[in-house]
């Protein structure tokens, strides 16, 4: 049976909240990296996935959102595919629509949320604002005798950044994250694209199993033994197990975001399933041409 070997699996976390209200900076200050100081504007574009090695051994893999008003069916996607989601709100700026939004996205996608009351170092920052502000969209905080979980943290000055760390941790552990890794891998695509020297290039999220170098894999309409497995450093693996976000090369074309992908036993039936698929996308493009 596929589900008699569970081990426990990091929880996946999507941060989301509006535009500028600091997930990335979250995120860099988290992982020690500079990801905004490369982003274009200072604007995320994509949905970055991550995950993060603690200090105790555990693991958490984080997904990056957009705020921007034109990234709304990324953040549906990031909510849909995630275990709990880390919603970022200014403490100088308060609840504002994408903000609204994301909580939509996550009540509708039965997700729990953790608010993280950013920017908290800045001279205007008023958390108890920000947790009225949320009572407005139901979401009760604990000091008000509420179920939500809320922490101040500045990503600027790295405050409060190991109790979020500790709160993401007892929510996964409320909620027995399991999955068995000795199983042929699936999951579901984050984001793809084709790369001239590289060609088609997907990132995806390995939901149970464990997807290995030379898998055949298909995802969406497309089909292809895996060449290489890379983490969010380009750094080689040569397998990725439950809850880890993985870019992966030898697709023969790009999936859509959101595609489910699967391992399969052989080239006949990867053919097969494609098949199929490639026709089904083909006619559907045809009805759109004719109407
Ligand atoms: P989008 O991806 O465009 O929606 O933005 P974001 O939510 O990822 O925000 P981002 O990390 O790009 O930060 C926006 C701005 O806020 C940047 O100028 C950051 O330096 C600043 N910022 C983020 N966190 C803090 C903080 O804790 N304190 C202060 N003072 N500034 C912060
Ligand atoms: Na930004
Ligand atoms: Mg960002």
């Amino acid at each position: 049976d596929h589900d008699d070997h569970l081990e426990v699996r990091p929880p996946v976390v999507t941060i989301m909240g509006h535009v500028d209200h600091g997930k990335t900076s979250l995120l860099d200050a988290l992982r020690s990296t500079d990801v905004v100081k490369g982003e274009a504007g200072g604007i995320t574009q994509h949905i970055g996935a991550y995950q993060v090695r603690l200090q105790d051994g555990g693991r958490i893999t984080f997904l990056d959102t957009p705020g921007h008003a034109a990234f709304s069916a990324m953040r549906a996607r990031g909510a849909n595919i995630t275990d709990i989601v880390v919603l970022v709100v200014a403490a100088d700026d308060g609840v504002k629509p994408q903000t609204a939004e994301a909580i939509q996205h996550a009540k509708a996608a039965g997700v729990p949320i953790i608010v993280a009351i950013n920017k908290i170092d800045k001279p205007g920052a008023d958390s108890t604002r920000v947790i009225n502000e949320l009572l407005q969209h139901e979401l009760v905080a604990e000091s008000l005798g509420g179920d939500i979980q809320t922490v101040e943290v500045s990503a600027k000055e790295k405050l409060g950044l190991d109790e979020l760390i500790e709160r993401i941790q007892l929510q996964a552990e409320l909620m027995d994250l399991k999955a068995n890794p000795d199983r042929t891998a699936e999951g579901v695509v984050i984001e793809a694209k084709l790369d001239k020297g590289r060609g088609a290039v997907a990132t995806v999220l390995v939901k149970r199993g464990t997807l290995k170098r030379g898998d055949i894999v298909v995802a969406g309409a497309q089909f292809g033994r895996v060449r290489a497995l890379l983490n969010e450093r380009d750094e080689q693996l040569t397998e990725a197990g439950p809850s880890t976000p993985v870019e992966i090369l030898g697709l023969d074309g790009a999936p859509s975001p959101g595609d489910a992908f699967a391992v399969v036993e052989n080239d006949a039936r990867a053919r097969e399933l494609t098949d199929y698929r490639q026709r089904v996308k083909r006619d559907k493009a045809a009805v759109g041409g004719a109407a």
